[in-house]
This record gives structure tokens, C-alpha cells and sequence, in this order.
């Protein structure tokens, strides 16, 4: 197991942990011949319905795909406006565009740095008809405001779940089981890993039923290959990906509990570090499912110098995330500028990824920060 592995020179972002169960279930399906649509599949949907709770869970090719199919089954229209977070990976409001309708973002809570229940309240229009809240970097978004906001202007919730896959809401609840539509990531840095897959969480079986169908081409429940109902995509992920992340499920609570404890030794040294914005605490019954370790700079620093003084001593770092309204692409279509949501903007700006994975020790995390306080010093 990784543990074991000798002291690593260069400090990457992420590791997935791939062991002997990964290889043994993966050579299952290699030599059962049935690499797609197999008994695979429904063995890791199940393990993670069983695992956070949901009635339903349905594996797809990414957690793009999944957020794809979830809007689909909400009901989203061309010309909807969604409400959804600044400060996200690209995916969680490019979706919308998929489906033509239009992203309108609100900004973040600056503690959490998820969507701000207020501000999403003060962009509801006429042509809204959902909210997608992100749960960035596995801290829940703040799930009761937002459903009351949807509840008294009758929208749908989907939510990106991509990062947060074992975080606990405010209400004490698994993300992902609380009747909405939500979607897991499975890319190899997050908390569970499959290399590219995703996971759609849904409460009834109709809309399992239809995801399932969508992700296969619009096929009937029944699989007759030339018999497609509806539009569909080619969103399966395989049984070799499945196998992956059955055997990942398994230790699923052991890896997030050695996440926990790298961000804690980050946490205690970073509390030392003069203007250094570290992760918030979790809030009441909210527990961080910890995906990355992102602090915040002390403002005026110069974030390219600092990830190329790290880099220097072997340490990877990367200025994550950017909000996505900047991304030129957004820029030009909707006209978005610098200032218009300035909270998600200076979070952005100032925010840094840390090497951040289960197997990483003590010593390495003391590296790290070291190697950070003199590139600030
Ligand atoms: C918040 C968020 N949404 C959506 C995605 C998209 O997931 P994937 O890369 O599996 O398509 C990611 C993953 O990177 C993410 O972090």
C-alpha cells in the first residue's frame, strides 16, 4: 500500500490509493469478458446508495456527465435560468449551457465558500427555474436555506456533489440523501477514485430509470440494442472502472478518516503562518469530507512567485480554483467582468492547492509548509 512506499521526492497534488483489492476486482472483470454493462456496475451503485444513504444511485462516465443527466431529470428548458456558484469547476455551470439554458451566478459566503443562500435569493427571476449549489471542496453548501428558497419559488435542486462525497450536511445528514438530485465525482484526486466515472444520486426509481436509460443511449429498460426511446449519450462507465471503485467504497471511511488527519497536521502548522487563510472549521453538525487542502494568501502576495519557489523544493501547488464567470469563455459570451462577484474574486485570487492525499505523512506535510513560510518569508 502507498503507506509503505519510500519517502516521495516530488510532492504531487493528489494519489489515488490503489491496491490489492483494486487489482483483484478489476481482474474479475478482465477475465469474466464482460467489461461494460455487467454485474459490476450495479455492485458499485449499490455500495454507494448504501453509503450515503440514497435510495437510488446510478455510475456514469464522469461527474460532468452526471450533472448533464441530473438537470435533464430535473426538468431543466432552453432559456431557464439557473442559480449556481461563482466559485466552481467549470463543469457545474457549463452543464447548463449544454442544455441551453443560462448559468446566473450569485456569490459566495466567504467562510464556506459556497453559494450564499441571500445572494441566491436576490437573482430568483421570472425565468428561474432551479438552483445548482456546489458543496466545494467536500464542505456542504448551505442545504435548509437553499430547499427554502426553492420551496417558496417552486425550483428544482441539483446538487454538484462532485467533491464531497462522505460530508455530513448541517442537518447531520450524508450529502447526497436528502431527496435532490446530486452527483459524485470519481476523477483519480478525489475521495474516491475510478480514474474518470460519477455517480447520479436520485430518490425514486423513475428517475433512476430514466438516468439509466439516458446514460445508454436512450435505450429501453429492457437493453434491446436497436429499441432507443429517447435522445440519450453514451455515459456508461465501465466494469473496470466500477471494480475500481467497488474496491474503493470498501475503504472509503479509512481513506477519508487519513484525509482528515493530513488536514489537520496542515491546519495546526498553517495557524502559525501569518496572514494565511486556512479551510474553515466545521460548522455545528457540518463535517468536511476534506477532498483538497486549499488555503488562502495573505492579499498582495504573489501567488506565481510562491508556486515556483514550492516547485523549487519539489513541492507541486497549483492557484486553485478560478471562478468561472473570468474564464474567457464566459467572458465573451455573457459579458462577465472583474468586480461583479467580488467574494468568489478574491477568494480566487488569493487560493492555493497543497499537495493533499491519505498516504501523505506528517514529515511531507511539514515540508510543505516550511517550503511555503519561506517563499512568503
Ligand atoms: C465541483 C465539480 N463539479 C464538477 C466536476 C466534474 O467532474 P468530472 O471531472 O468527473 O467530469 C468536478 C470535478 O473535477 C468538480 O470538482
Amino acid at each position: 500500500m502507498n503507506d509503505s512506499l519510500p519517502a516521495l521526492e516530488v510532492l504531487p497534488m493528489a494519489r489515488p490509493e490503489i491496491g490489492a483489492r483494486e487489482e483483484k476486482l478489476v481482474l474479475d472483470v478482465l477475465r469474466s469478458g464482460v467489461l461494460s454493462l455487467g454485474p459490476m456496475g450495479p455492485r458499485f451503485e449499490r455500495a454507494i446508495a448504501s453509503y450515503t444513504g440514497a435510495p437510488y444511485a446510478s455510475m456514469v462516465s464522469s461527474g460532468t456527465a452526471g450533472l448533464h443527466l441530473a438537470i435533464r431529470a430535473a426538468g431543466v428548458k432552453p432559456g431557464d435560468e439557473v442559480i449556481t456558484s461563482p466559485l466552481s469547476f467549470v463543469a457545474s455551470a457549463n452543464v447548463l449551457i449544454y442544455e441551453r439554458a443560462t448559468p446566473v451566478f450569485a456569490d459566495i459566503d466567504p467562510i464556506t465558500l459556497n453559494i450564499d443562500p441571500a445572494k441566491a435569493a436576490e437573482r430568483v427571476g421570472e425565468l428561474t427555474s432551479g438552483l445548482l449549489p456546489v458543496h466545494l471542496f467536500g464542505y456542504s453548501a448551505a442545504m435548509n436555506e437553499l430547499e427554502a428558497l426553492a420551496a417558496d419559488n417552486d425550483l428544482w435542486i441539483v446538487e454538484d456533489a462532485c467533491e464531497a462525497l462522505g460530508a455530513i450536511d448541517s442537518d447531520g445528514r450524508q450529502v447526497g440523501s436528502r431527496g435532490n438530485l446530486a452527483v459524485f465525482g470519481f476523477y483519480p484526486n478525489k475521495q474516491l477514485a475510478t480514474g474518470e466515472g460519477g455517480m447520479v444520486i436520485c430518490a425514486t426509481d423513475e428517475l433512476k430509470r430514466r438516468i439509466d436509460s439516458e446514460r445508454n443511449q436512450g435505450r429501453a429498460p429492457d437493453m434491446g440494442w436497436l429499441d432507443h426511446q429517447s435522445l440519450g449519450y453514451n455515459y456508461r462507465l465501465s466494469d473496470v472502472s466500477a471494480a475500481i471503485g467497488l474496491a474503493q467504497s470498501e475503504k472509503l471511511d479509512d481513506m477519508l478518516g487519513r484525509r482528515t488527519r493530513v488536514a489537520r497536521w496542515y491546519s495546526e502548522r498553517l495557524s502559525e503562518v501569518d496572514g494565511v487563510t486556512v479551510p474553515c472549521d466545521d460548522l455545528g453538525q457540518n463535517k468536511r469530507s476534506w477532498f483538497v487542502y486549499v488555503l488562502q494568501l495573505p492579499s498582495g502576495t504573489d501567488r506565481d512567485f510562491v508556486i515556483e519557489a514550492l516547485k523549487r523544493d519539489g513541492i507541486a501547488s497549483k492557484p486553485y480554483m478560478p471562478v468561472i464567470h473570468l474564464q474567457p469563455y464566459y467572458r465573451e459570451r455573457y459579458g462577465f467582468a472583474p468586480g461583479d462577484f467580488p467574494v468568489a474574486e478574491d477568494v480566487a485570487e488569493r487560493s492555493l492547492a497543497l499537495p493533499f492525499f491519505p498516504s501523505m505523512q506528517e514529515g511531507d506535510v511539514e515540508r510543505a509548509v516550511t517550503a511555503l513560510r519561506a517563499a512568503l518569508a
